[in-house]
C-alpha cells in the first residue's frame, strides 16, 4: 500500500472510531429468509418489527408469480436507461397503473426512492428559484435541495406559519414546497391541506413524497392526499415501490406535461438504468393487490394492530401523539432520546428474540435516538403482545421512561 493509501486510511479509520465512541457507528446486518413478520437473523427467528413491508405483501404469492413471469419473458435486466432501449413493456404497464391509482394523468417509475427525490427537486428548480422543505423531510430531499441549486428554505416540522412566512418573502422566479407525506420516523402527518392552500395562494409546486403513505392510509391505500382529500392539489406524487408495494423503486405521479418534462430534464431518470422489468412487474401486480378486496382486507387489519399496539405502549407508560382522524399509521416512534439507552433497549430486544431496530443521529436529530416500531399486515396478535412484553421489561430494566414526538 502506497503511503497516500496509507494516510487515507488512518484518516478514515479515525472518524470510524469517533463514530463508534459516539456509539454512532453503523454496521450491516445479514438477514436471512423472507422478509415478514418474523425473520432468521443470527441463527434465530426473531419477530420483525424494523421492516417497511406495511401490508406485508413481500412474500405475497401473486406478486411473486409475476415476477418470476416477467423474468422468464422480458429477462433478468432493464439492460439502457429509459430513453435509450429501458422502457419496457413492464414498465410502461406500471406506470399507467400507478397514475390510475393516484389519480393523476401519466406517471414515472425511477430506480428508486432516494434517486426520485434527487430527480424531481433538481429537475423543477434551479438557481433563481426557491424550495420550501420541512425540516423533518427525507434524506434524499435534503440532497435533492443541495443540489438542485436553488434557495432553500427550511421551514420548522409542520409549521404552516413559518412557511407562510417563507413563502411570502421569496422573490424567486419558480417556488415549490416539498413535504413528506406521512413523516417516516415519527409516523405522523403533514398538513396537506393548510400546504396545498399555501401552494396555490403563492403560485408554488407542491411535491408529496408519499413513501410511507402509499397503500396504507386514504381511500383505497391512495396515499396521504387521498386521506385529506387533496389529491388534486399536489402537484407531484412521489411514492417507493419498496415499502407497501413489496418490491424495489419509486414513482413520480403528475399532470402529462410535468411527467414529459420530467422526461426530460430529470438526469437520475435519464442517465440511470431501468429496473429489471421483474422488478417493475412486481410493482405492477402489487398496485393491483393494494386497491383491491386484499387490500383493503390488510389494511384493516393492519389498522387494529396499530391500535392494539398503541394501547398496549401507552399502557407500559410509552408517550405517543395521537393517531390522525381515521388513520391509523403503521409508525411507532419509541423516544428514548439518550444513544446509548437506545442501543441498550434494542440489544435487550433482540434477546428476548425481537428486532427493533436503534434510529440515531443523522437520521433524526440530536437528542431524540429511538426505536422506530414498525408493524405489518400479517403480525399476529401474539407477536404485538410479545413485543409489548418485552418492551415494558426493558424499559423497566433500564430505568427508562420513554415519550412520544
Ligand atoms: C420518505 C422517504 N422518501 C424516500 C425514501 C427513499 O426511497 P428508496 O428506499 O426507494 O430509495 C425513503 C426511504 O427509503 C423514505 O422514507
Amino acid at each position: 500500500m502506497s503511503n497516500a493509501q496509507e494516510d487515507w486510511k488512518a484518516q478514515l479509520g479515525a472518524e470510524l472510531r469517533e463514530l463508534t465512541e459516539a456509539n454512532l457507528r453503523r454496521g450491516l446486518r445479514t438477514v436471512e429468509g423472507m422478509q415478514g413478520p418474523t425473520m432468521r437473523y443470527g441463527g434465530r427467528t426473531l419477530v420483525n418489527l424494523s421492516s417497511n413491508n406495511y401490508l406485508g405483501l413481500a412474500g405475497y404469492p401473486a406478486i411473486i408469480e409475476a415476477s418470476v413471469e416477467a423474468a422468464r419473458t422480458a429477462g433478468a435486466s432493464g439492460a439502457a436507461s429509459p430513453l435509450i432501449s429501458g422502457h419496457m413493456a413492464a414498465h410502461e404497464e406500471l406506470a399507467r397503473a400507478l397514475a390510475a391509482f393516484k389519480r393523476k394523468d401519466a406517471a414515472l417509475v425511477f430506480g428508486s426512492g432516494f434517486l426520485a427525490n434527487l430527480g424531481l427537486i433538481t429537475a423543477l428548480t434551479g438557481e433563481g428559484d426557491a424550495v420550501f422543505s420541512d425540516a423533518l423531510n427525507h434524506a434524499s430531499i435534503v440532497d435533492g435541495c443541495r443540489l438542485s441549486r436553488a434557495r432553500v428554505h427550511v421551514y420548522p416540522h409542520g409549521s404552516l406559519n413559518r412557511l407562510e412566512d417563507a413563502l411570502r418573502n421569496s422573490q424567486a422566479r419558480r417556488k415549490l414546497i416539498v413535504t413528506d407525506g406521512v413523516f417516516s420516523m415519527d409516523g405522523d402527518l403533514a398538513p396537506l391541506p393548510g400546504i396545498c392552500d399555501l401552494a396555490d395562494q403563492y403560485n408554488a409546486m407542491l411535491v408529496v413524497d408519499d413513501a410511507h403513505g402509499t397503500g396504507v392510509i386514504g381511500e383505497g391505500g391512495r396515499g396521504s392526499g387521498a386521506y385529506f382529500g387533496v389529491e388534486e392539489g399536489v402537484s407531484v406524487t412521489m411514492g417507493t415501490l419498496g415499502k407497501a408495494l413489496a418490491s424495489y423503486g419509486a414513482f413520480a405521479c403528475a399532470d402529462s406535461e410535468v411527467v414529459d418534462y420530467l422526461v426530460n430534464k430529470s438526469r437520475p431518470y435519464i442517465y440511470s438504468t431501468s429496473p429489471p422489468p421483474a422488478v417493475a412487474a412486481a410493482s405492477c401486480a402489487a398496485v393491483r393487490v393494494v386497491e383491491g378486496d386484499e387490500g383493503e382486507r390488510r389494511r384493516e387489519n393492519l389498522g387494529n394492530l396499530c391500535a392494539r399496539f398503541r394501547a398496549g405502549l401507552r399502557f407500559i407508560g410509552v408517550r405517543l401523539n395521537e393517531p390522525p382522524p381515521g388513520a391509523e399509521i403503521p409508525i411507532f416512534p419509541i423516544i428514548i432520546r439518550d444513544t446509548e439507552k437506545t442501543l441498550a433497549l434494542a440489544e435487550y430486544l433482540m434477546e428476548a428474540g425481537i428486532y427493533l431496530l436503534a434510529i440515531r443521529p443523522p437520521t433524526v436529530p440530536e437528542g431524540t435516538s429511538r426505536l422506530r416500531a414498525t408493524l405489518m399486515a400479517t403480525h399476529t396478535e401474539a407477536q404485538i403482545d410479545r413485543t409489548l412484553d418485552a418492551l415494558e421489561s426493558g424499559i423497566k430494566k433500564l430505568g427508562l421512561a420513554p415519550g412520544g414526538c
